[in-house]
């Protein structure tokens, strides 16, 4: 495909057939296959009872939708949460010639959330025999009840080796505005190991989605990121993901500094997470987020199905000066879908579809490109004095929402050397210096993007088209 044929649908992101999706969940790869499970509200476009809904793909860019994968029930609705590969069949749930795929999710009792109980949220499993097709919910649930703390959600389990050689599950749970870490030997008795965020990082909101994961700094050492989505207390109004940098020891998160880092500085990235139980030889941190905001998603003017993921990205560490960051690149992958290359020389193109990417050298350590339609919509996308900017303050539709139309910065200090750009149907994401610094914004021109118009300083400028 090269045109949209719904409006406002995305050619090359991950959207729902129908219905409403927020937070990505399960991200696993297995036997050949990535797996994204979401929430998920079959019967409406707005947020609603969540399920698991469930989608496959060889590649990251074709995603074939299977049935859903976990229905609400007694217990409550099915909120955000993992999934591992139980290779050794700790739990039991499977045998060793056929060990499980184990869901690790958040049931949320809407009926008791509605009293004065401060309980219905805990940690239950679920589990599948035949690559994520069925699932079986475990008689035991909830493995992990709750102890009187209304925000007790989003378990994201990883398998950590110990010091002495030996593995455990490890559970990172958002806590109200804290992260709990508890550990297990089966994935079924839970203990609490320690708490981490009291007096760091931002609190403007409850924590959500945390994720942690281990890297090499580029100085060779081993680093931990702790991944927090935070809602509202974003950079940009609303929701957003911050992340903390430190050591996972005895299971204790310290973090090395007192710095807030933003993952994207854009408005529409949240909740993101990473993959489980990649090959070692692919050897790299893969992720993807909700490619949407709670200040508005509920309301953004698409209309059989709301809200898309963002392109998956991969996170590694990079040094600025001493100070350590991570960095958001769009995964490999996304090159496949260079379809057509254009070479550019004027001051301003056309484009050749709505699924593009654009791709630059920066000189002078700036850049001003304007993308535009025929009824005067404009995208403006710049650095200049150190700020990164997003303006979409006249890009198409932004009645359902005030705080909507709105420019976006973000501060970089360092030197912008170039810059990725990928555009949908209805979003852009920009890269610059690969992903030293990362901005995702959701857009709804009232006709699709026609023309770009670039500064003189911009080098090698080339357009592709995107296919998949
Ligand atoms: C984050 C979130 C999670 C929760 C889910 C409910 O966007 O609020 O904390 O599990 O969405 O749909």
């Amino acid at each position: 495909e090269s045109s949209s044929t719904e409006e406002f649908r995305p050619l090359y992101h991950f959207t729902p057939e129908s219905g409403w999706m927020n937070d990505p969940n399960g991200l696993i790869y297995l036997d050949g296959e990535y797996h994204l499970f979401y929430q998920h509200y079959p019967d409406s476009t707005v947020w609603g009872p969540m399920h698991w809904g469930h989608a496959v793909s060889t590649d990251l860019v074709n995603w074939e939708s299977l049935p859903i994968a976990l229905y609400p029930d007694s217990l409550g609705y099915i909120f955000s949460g993992s999934a591992v590969f139980d290779t050794e069949n700790t739990s039991g749930l499977g045998t060793a010639e056929n060990p499980p795929m184990v869901a690790i999710f958040t049931y949320h009792n809407a009926e008791e959330a509605n009293t004065t109980s401060e309980t219905f949220q805990s940690q239950a499993i679920a589990f599948s025999l035949d690559k994520g097709r069925t699932w079986e919910k475990y008689e035991g649930n909830p493995v992990l009840p709750n102890p009187g703390i209304r925000d007790f959600r989003d378990p994201k389990v990883s398998q950590i080796t110990n010091t002495d050689g030996s593995k455990s599950w490890v559970m990172t749970l958002a806590v109200l505005d804290q992260i709990n870490f508890y550990s297990s030997p089966d994935l079924k008795n839970w203990t609490l190991l320690s708490e981490f965020g009291k007096k760091i990082g931002a609190h403007g909101g409850v924590w959500e989605c945390p994720d942690l994961l281990p890297f090499k700094s580029p100085s060779g050492e081993d680093k931990w990121v702790l991944l927090v989505s935070i809602n509202p207390g974003g950079p940009q109004n609303g929701s957003a993901t911050q992340y903390f940098i430190g050591d996972f020891i005895n299971g204790e998160f310290t973090p090395d500094d007192t710095m807030i880092r933003w993952l994207d500085y854009g408005p529409d990235n949240y909740a993101g997470v990473t993959w489980s139980n990649l090959p070692s030889d692919q050897n790299r941190t893969l992720f993807i987020g909700w490619m949407s905001n709670w200040l508005y998603a509920n309301v953004v003017p698409t209309k059989a199905w709301r809200s898309a993921m963002t392109i998956p990205r991969e996170l590694s560490l990079f040094d600025i000066d001493g100070t350590l960051l991570l960095k958001s690149a769009p995964a490999k992958e996304m090159e496949k879908l260079r379809f057509e290359e254009f070479k550019v020389s004027k001051e301003t193109s056309s484009l050749p579809s709505e699924a593009v990417e654009i791709t630059a050298g920066v000189t002078d350590n700036s850049f001003l490109i304007t993308i535009s339609n025929e009824l005067g919509e404009k995208l403006i996308i710049s650095k200049e004095n150190g700020l990164v900017s997003i303006d979409r303050r006249n890009a198409g539709k932004s009645d359902f929402n005030r705080d909507f139309a709105a420019m976006h910065s973000a501060p970089m200090s360092w030197e912008a050397k170039d810059i990725r750009i990928f555009l949908d149907a209805s979003s852009i994401e920009l890269f610059v210096n690969d992903g030293e610094l990362a901005m995702t914004s959701v857009l709804f021109p009232t006709s699709p993007w026609k023309t770009v118009g670039i500064s003189e300083n911009l080098k090698s400028l080339k357009i592709f088209n995107l296919k998949k």
